[in-house]
């Protein structure tokens, strides 16, 4: 699909739109259907832009975030010093507990109450444990800061209700629609419906122009078969293969970060365990046509 359609359903810069229309209005309606929400806009291209997009619209330049540190499993996008958030923004970071290697909301509490940013930012790329939600919007009320949960990977397990839903916790909530979403490589932003405006004038004429609409009606489909009994299954059976293979490791002695997984991930410690570091690790797994990704583990000595 060629076609323009800069803006959105029924205000385009572009005539030609009717059938387009339809489709994003299907996609919308079907995301605000199955996260319960009141808001969604389908037309992020990525789950990094969605961030990028909810930063223009909450934030001004060199306002404070406070996120989860990239060593500890937090995301690029979540402020790293070589991204757009690091660049931009003047970005703190909490870490996980250095024993427990778990979120530990005591210390997020203070750092946050030291720290006054305007946003905090939950939800993670390689924490395997539950988050808990309600837990983050106290610590944001008591600072006066914006919750943006980034539910890039558990969007799958957050749809069948297998995972806490972040809202009505967070303000703003973004994911990618290709991880456990299991649907087309693209991204999604959720809201209350008070910040509707603004995230869509920061989206479009903001931070993207013109939509994707091949992909959006590939969101439509993917967020319909999310809706589906069968994709619930799925789902369980995701969560109980990664439990399995967490327990094994645990019972040969393998360090587990977090201690094991509560979702569809494991991130498993390979130096301590093995005496490999990632790197190797992973390309030794590559040569048995086992994929996986190297990942920073929390307090890490070596490079990214
Ligand atoms: C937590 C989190 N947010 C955002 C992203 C970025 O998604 P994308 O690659 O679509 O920009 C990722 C990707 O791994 C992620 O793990």
């Amino acid at each position: 699909m060629t076609k323009y359609s800069e803006g959105y359903p029924n205000k385009r810069y572009y005539q030609g739109c009717k059938y387009i229309d339809e489709i994003e209005k299907l996609a919308v309606k079907l995301a605000k259907k199955l996260f319960k929400v009141d808001y969604a806009n389908v037309q992020p291209h990525s789950g990094s832009q969605a961030n990028q997009v909810v930063y223009l619209a909450l934030l001004r330049p060199n306002d404070k975030i406070l996120s989860l540190d990239l060593l500890a499993g937090g995301h690029l996008s979540h402020g790293a010093k070589v991204n757009f958030g690091g660049i931009f923004y003047l970005v703190y970071y909490y870490n996980l507990d250095p024993i427990t290697q778990q979120l530990d909301y005591e210390e997020i509490r203070k750092k946050a109450q030291e720290v006054k940013p305007k946003l905090i930012i939950a939800g993670y790329s390689s924490y395997s444990l539950k988050v808990n939600f309600g837990k983050f919007r106290e610590i944001a009320n008591e600072v006066g800061a914006f919750l943006l949960v980034d539910i890039a990977h558990i969007a799958g397990l957050i749809a069948t209700e297998l995972f806490p839903n972040p809202f009505p916790h967070a303000d703003v909530v973004t994911f990618t629609t290709h991880k456990t979403l299991r649907g087309p490589r693209g991204g999604v932003i959720l809201a209350k419906k008070e910040l509707a405006e603004k995230i869509d004038r920061a989206l479009f004429p903001g931070f993207q122009g013109g939509a994707n609409q091949a992909i959006i009606a590939a969101k439509s489909q993917c967020f319909y078969e999310a809706s589906q009994p069968e994709f619930k299954e799925y789902q369980e059976r995701v969560l109980e293969n990664a439990r399995t293979m967490a327990n094994y490791f645990l019972e040969k002695g393998v360090k587990v970060i977090s201690g094991g997984t509560e979702t569809h991930l494991l991130v498993i410690d390979t130096k301590s365990s093995y005496g490999l570091n990632g790197k190797k690790a992973a390309e030794l797994l590559e040569e048995v046509n086992i994929i996986c990704s190297k990942q920073m583990i929390p307090y890490d000595e070596e490079k990214p």
